[in-house]
């Protein structure tokens, strides 16, 4: 299941986002408000517990988080939505999987992997900015499904129909969150309209 975002603040970042002349500055903190956003949302989903809470006037039933969370950071873009969702998640755990798409062939490529232990009780949240062809998302939860887990969720900034796609076709269970959904892939495997590649202008490589 695929959840859109909405909102005039929203797309007003995701205006600054896609122009191709902002500055690192500019992109980086939009991305970040954006990646507020999105970790409001997809914080909504996490499985929570009833408890008693006492208040200097009286007990009540309060809803908080039950079970562990661990973010699972896709490098190198990935690294752009960490502090957001640490912000709203102080306490979660961090795991970091480094995915590399081969230029023609679009299949990810991994060159790292390092991941906190979980249990049957743990939520993963994997955060990437660009949901393009879904092969490296597709890769990631098929790894984070042969751990213990109880739910996987994911988050980001622009979706392809073409990744959706493949992702509620393969992983019907897992919920993804992400503020547009654009129009289509190029013939190179960007996504159109887009905001370009967004490793580069993280981190201002070309
Ligand atoms: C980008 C992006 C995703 C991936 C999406 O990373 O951050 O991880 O492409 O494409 P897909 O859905 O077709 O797999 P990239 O491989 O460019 O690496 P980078 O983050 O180091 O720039
Ligand atoms: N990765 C990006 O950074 N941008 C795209 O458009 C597609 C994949």
């Amino acid at each position: 299941m695929a959840i859109i975002l909405s909102g005039t603040a929203l797309t007003s970042d995701l205006a600054t986002i896609r122009d191709g002349s902002a500055g690192i500055d500019v992109f980086r903190a939009a991305v970040e408000r954006v990646g507020l956003h999105l970790a409001a949302e997809t914080s909504k989903h996490l499985p929570s517990i009833e408890v008693d809470v006492v208040t200097p006037l009286e007990t009540t039933s309060c809803a908080v988080i039950d079970g562990s969370i661990i973010l699972v950071s896709i490098l190198r873009a990935g690294l752009g939505l960490l502090s957001p969702f640490l912000m709203f998640l102080p306490m979660a755990s961090v795991g970091f999987i480094g995915l590399k798409r081969n230029e023609l062939s679009l299949e990810p490529a991994e060159y790292y992997r390092k991941l906190p232990a979980s249990d049957k009780n743990t939520s993963f949240i994997v955060i990437d900015p660009m949901l393009a062809t879904g092969g490296s998302l597709l890769a990631t939860l098929a790894l984070l499904k042969s751990v213990p887990h109880r739910r996987i969720l994911a988050a980001c900034l622009i979706a392809a129909p073409e990744g959706v796609a493949r992702i509620e076709a393969e992983h019907p269970d897992v919920l993804l969150v992400s503020a547009a959904l654009d129009r289509q892939l190029s013939t190179i495997g960007y996504i159109l309209p887009g905001l370009g590649d967004a490793g580069d202008r993280l981190f201002g490589t070309v």
